[in-house]
């Protein structure tokens, strides 16, 4: 699933990371008959996350001091952290 993500007869530069995407048939909550029964309560949860972090450091940005390492995983293409600086 995580290569799937990535197929580049699927997303035109797949490694980039672009919010924009649309369509975006990624596969990141499953799909079919199998696909995530927790979706719309993840999508929900990520957006009020990631809309109070905004709200409250609009200036956050990726601390570029630390190396960035994959998670060891053939589920998620995930990193191991992700630090990030505040202020
Ligand atoms: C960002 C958060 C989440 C991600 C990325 C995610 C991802 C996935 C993926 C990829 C699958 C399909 C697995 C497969 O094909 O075998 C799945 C299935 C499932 N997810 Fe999630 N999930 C998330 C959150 C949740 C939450 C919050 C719940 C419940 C409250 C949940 C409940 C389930 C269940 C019950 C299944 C199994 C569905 C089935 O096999 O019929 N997930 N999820």
């Amino acid at each position: 699933m995580a290569s799937a993500n990535h197929d580049e007869d699927v997303f035109e530069k797949p490694d980039v990371f672009n919010i924009h995407r649309n369509p975006n048939p990624h596969l990141g909550l499953g799909s079919g008959i199998h696909y995530c029964m927790g979706s719309q309560l993840a999508r929900m949860e990520s957006r009020i996350a990631l809309q109070t972090l905004l709200d409250r450091y609009p200036a956050y940005r990726r601390d570029r001091s630390v190396e960035l390492a994959r998670m060891d995983s053939t589920m998620m293409f995930a990193l191991k952290e992700l630090p990030i600086i505040l202020k």
